[in-house]
């Protein structure tokens, strides 16, 4: 089961619409990837932009002829591009990108926003300025006559790329050896290949986002008989850990971590038959960062300031903070809170520079003394998302994201048993819980 990308010619563009953009000869130049090397799974490192590893996260070419991020006619040729697109294409922005991509979203938001969208949109090309793993399930979910493009197929996820398919079955292997696989019900989180959502798919499980990770944890525990159910939770171990003690109430000692790299996964079959949550051993780079000490300096420094984190945060931050939420309940939180409200914030730094910036009758810092972007998500820029409109309008469409059939079959089936879930989700926050 592979993702792949492709640059394809289509018939569509029209010769008045090519004619209000600047004639450029970029199709000859563009040099399909198509020709570059493959690595295979499991190869240890992969340069961003130097080789090609379709069926992961990792790094891949980006080809063709990129416009200069200095050159001073960039914004008219967006402006000129975009509205010469017009309803063919939508962008969508997810909230980590830069404000040079997000100022031409038709629609910004979380992960589950996003794919809920793309699942609705009406456009020929969805343009999603996010990363691959979102490019992927908006491939998913659009039908078979909409093109799903990445603007920089570079923009993979490290968390996602911890979990490769090849490791998972290996797993699953495991699971079925220690003779609980047969009560386990999987459940990957979004940022994880198409593989590994066809995976859960196939195997009577489902997908969340770190909007709706408890609900749809409820629901994998209750398609097991009362007690007796697993979740083999995939892949950030932060947000299954967060999960299933701040969501659920299981105890901490209900779960264990899964270590690919360990033989048998560095569990015992006892350990295994006693879980109730087996978490995969991933993590988001970003989040991890965030530490329980720089709570306690927030608090200290900033009196009466309310903490709030995403559930990629590590457990130990995310019981010291107020409040646990996706970027889009983080965004909601902020928005309703009174003028005046301090708030610090453990997410992904655009997105609380952007908050900052828009709600500056509140004192909105990051939780983090240093800098802390998602690289791979900054990897989609301005030149990026100008070439992708522009070649559309040239009659090419540049990275663009596919699915296979059977992978898309299984990942889809995942997929709409997450967006089928019933009813409104209880925020991890402890107050929540308690309530
Ligand atoms: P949400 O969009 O679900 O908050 O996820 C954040 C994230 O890490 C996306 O990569
Ligand atoms: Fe992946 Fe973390 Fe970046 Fe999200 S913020 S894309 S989980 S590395």
């Amino acid at each position: 089961m592979k993702s792949t990308v492709s640059r394809t010619v289509t018939p569509s563009a029209t010769a008045s619409t090519t004619a209000s953009i600047a004639a450029k000869p970029r199709a000859a130049r563009i040099r399909p990837h198509t020709d570059l090397p493959t690595i295979p799974n499991g190869s240890p490192l992969l340069l961003l932009g130097r080789r090609s590893d379709a069926a992961t996260e990792k790094g891949v070419y980006c080809p063709g002829d990129l416009p200069s991020p200095s050159d001073p006619t960039l914004m008219d040729r967006a402006r000129a591009a975009r509205d010469a697109l017009g309803d063919r294409a939508v962008v969508l922005g997810h909230h980590y990108q830069r404000d040079q991509v997000i100022a031409w979203a038709d629609q910004r938001g979380d992960s589950f926003a996003l794919s809920r969208f793309a699942a609705t949109a009406d456009a020929e090309f969805i343009i999603f300025c996010g990363v691959h793993f979102m490019a992927e399930s908006a491939a998913i979910l659009a039908r078979d006559d909409q093109t799903v493009i990445l603007p920089d197929l570079a923009a993979g996820c490290s968390m996602a790329d911890m979990a490769e398919t090849r490791q998972v079955v290996d797993a699953w292997a495991r699971l079925e050896r220690a003779g609980v696989a047969d009560a386990t019900v999987p459940l990957t989180y979004m940022n994880s290949t198409a593989d590994i959502k066809a995976f859960c798919g196939e195997r009577g499980g489902t997908i969340c986002t770190s909007s709706n990770a408890p609900r749809a944890m409820r629901w994998a525990f209750a398609q097991m008989p009362y007690g007796a159910g697993k979740v083999l939770f995939l892949p950030d171990q932060h947000l299954g850990r967060n999960t299933a003690v701040l969501g659920l109430g299981l105890d901490l000692a209900d779960c264990v971590v899964y270590d690919p790299w360990q033989p048998d996964g560095g569990l015992t079959d006892e350990e295994l038959g006693a879980a109730r949550v087996i978490l995969w051993k991933g993590h988001c780079s970003v989040h991890a960062r965030f530490l329980p000490h720089m709570v306690d300096e927030a608090r200290e420094k900033l009196p009466g300031i309310e903490i709030i984190v995403h559930p990629e945060c590590r457990h130990e931050v995310a019981v010291k903070a107020d409040r646990v939420g996706s970027t889009g309940q983080i965004t909601k939180w902020v928005e309703d809170a009174p003028a005046g409200a301090r708030i610090a914030i453990a997410t992904e730094l655009n997105l609380v520079k952007r908050l900052a910036d828009e709600h500056r009758d509140k004192d909105v810092v990051f939780l983090d003394d240093t800098v802390c972007f998602c690289a791979t998500m900054n990897r989609i820029d301005l030149p990026h998302l100008v070439w992708v409109m522009e070649n559309l309008l040239d009659g090419v469409v540049v990275n663009q994201v596919t699915v296979d059939a059977d992978t898309r079959h299984w990942a889809r089936v995942a997929l709409d048993r997450m967006l089928a879930l019933p009813g409104d989700d209880r925020s991890l926050s402890a107050t929540a819980i308690a309530s």
